[in-house]
């Protein structure tokens, strides 16, 4: 077995010695496993969850996430850093954030974001020791690649006084006018989930305005549409077009947990909503999205896609973690967001394949379409009552095989469901195999624009704007490349269009850049 010595990185000015760690060939596994996505960007190797300080910057994006370089298992989270010029291809940086050996983030340097202060690169982001987490700054250099932590760490002591919370973490900080402005994520006990803003000059010293907007735990069963959770984590407040929009990630012990966003008016120091609705129908696959926008304008954002086969084979993997494509986000006719890839990642997109308008049946497609790594497009009309199978990564013999259904409602009133079925993904008993599902729009003639993005585990799928992300794990991982569309009720597919999309990495890369 190879070993890779891991030592401290040179620039060590933020995070004092590391201590040298030897690590089992953890890129080069995860480089050989069939499920790593090819085309989505993940960590070189060992650990990643959200994606952090999201940010265009003098034209380069800047994706920072959290990182444990040392084993694919969440623990002493680092901030690790890549960029790029067009949202496609990454360039692995210098990772930015080492936990403390004393200090406030001796635990971890959890989630944060990316600020310019008059210039100065700045990140807030949640330093943990123990069971707290307190908020942090650190500046950069100009090239955003190395970071000093503030000596004045945690900027702000403790949580509001007085309130009891379930947890207090995460940040989103922007500017307005003279001052910067700075929501909290954490949730209040008996209560709900909530958000807790602060007023400052300098991103130092800040000033407890109160919670910005708080959810009611007690409506709704977990997991449910309508569930918020006890606790907030990673909220993110912008504006697409003119409605307000506040997302978060709905949080409670031991339970599942989904991403959602208030639509809505933030005024002064409260958020008046509107209507809560689910960002991504895959619930935790998923989670703690974050947006920013680019010099375009463009409203974009990522999400972490995590695990769904057990910590064994995780911890044999290499890897853990995928980051979403980017998405772009708008705002959808029905006043609800609309996701969608970015154009950028056309392309990636070989070897097209298109087809006529065909009556879909019940047999399913001729085998010119097939891999792992995928971009599909098809224009559905479906009947009152009909249902479309878009089958992916399957084997010959139907054994594996993972389906994206779209049924039209009977009544026929513009609305149906999109529901990923699979029961059939593995026939590993230790992956999940739980269905996702939520309600998309029609046209009112029955016809839906289905995208699916097949990467080896990761599963994209956007429906009338809409998205489901989750992740598969074929036993037969080379064969599980079949396509069928098959039907029940009386489908047309208008147009299908599919496309082989290449590779982003081709070789391990370092773990500690
Ligand atoms: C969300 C989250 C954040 C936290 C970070 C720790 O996935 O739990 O609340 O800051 O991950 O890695």
């Amino acid at each position: 077995m190879t070993h890779e010595l891991i030592t401290t990185p040179t620039t060590a000015s933020v995070a004092g010695p590391v201590a040298a760690a030897v690590v089992d060939g953890l890129s080069e596994r995860a480089f050989r496993d069939p499920h790593l996505p090819r085309f989505h960007f993940t960590s070189p190797g060992g650990w990643l969850n959200d994606p952090n300080g999201l940010s265009h910057w003098n034209g380069v994006y800047h994706l920072f996430y959290q990182y444990n370089p040392l084993a694919p298992a969440h623990h002493r989270i680092h901030w690790g850093h890549a960029t790029s010029t067009d949202l496609v291809t990454w360039t692995d940086e210098p990772v930015a954030l080492v936990p403390g050996t004393t200090g406030p983030d001796r635990d971890g340097c959890w989630s944060g974001v990316l600020v310019d202060d008059g210039g100065v690169p700045t990140l807030v982001y949640s330093g943990r020791h123990g069971e707290r987490e307190l908020p942090c700054v650190a500046t950069g250099s100009p090239d955003l690649r190395h970071w000093a932590k503030d000596p004045g760490n945690p900027v702000i002591a403790a949580p509001p006084e007085g309130v009891d919370i379930t947890a207090y973490r995460d940040h989103c900080v922007w500017r307005e006018g003279a001052v910067w402005r700075q929501l909290v994520g954490s949730g209040i006990r008996g209560q709900g989930g909530t958000a807790f803003l602060y007023d400052s000059e300098d991103l130092r010293s800040w000033r407890y305005v109160g919670p910005l907007l708080t959810g009611d735990a007690s409506r709704g069963v977990a997991g449910e549409p309508d569930w918020t959770g006890t606790m907030w984590e990673c909220v993110d407040l912008f504006r697409v077009e003119d409605v307000d929009v506040l997302a978060f990630s709905a949080w409670d012990e031991g339970t599942t947990h989904h991403p959602l966003y208030w639509t809505g008016r933030y005024e002064r120091d409260t958020f008046v909503p509107d209507a809560l609705h689910r960002l991504d129908y895959g619930q935790a696959y998923f989670y703690a999205p974050q947006s920013t926008r680019d010099a375009d304008g463009r409203r974009i954002m990522f999400g972490w896609l995590q695990e769904g086969r057990g910590e064994e084979a995780t911890a044999r993997a290499g890897w853990s973690g995928v980051m979403s494509l980017p998405r772009l986000v708008t705002l959808g006719p029905d006043g609800a967001l609309a996701q969608r890839p970015v154009p950028e990642l056309e392309r990636l997109r070989r070897d097209h394949v298109a087809t006529g308008a065909f009556e879909v049946g019940e047999t399913p497609l001729s085998d010119a379409i097939r891999g792992d790594q995928l971009d599909l497009e098809v224009t559905l009309r479906l009947a009152p009552g009909a249902t479309a199978r878009l089958g992916v990564r399957e084997t010959p013999d139907g054994a594996e095989r993972t389906v994206v259904e779209i049924t039209r409602d009977a009544d026929a009133e513009g609305g149906g469901e999109l529901r990923l079925r699979r029961e059939h993904s593995s026939l590993d008993p230790d992956v999940d195999a739980g269905p996702r599902y939520g309600r998309i729009p029609f046209a009112p003639d029955g016809t839906v624009d289905l995208r699916v993005l097949v990467d080896h585990s990761a599963l994209e799928i956007f429906a009338g704007g809409r998205a489901l992300t989750a992740r598969v794990y074929p036993t037969r991982p080379d064969e599980a490349t079949g396509v069928s569309l098959t039907a029940t009720g009386s489908v047309t597919c208008a147009r299908l269009d599919a496309w082989h999309m290449a590779p982003i990495v081709d070789r391990p890369r370092p773990l500690w850049p």
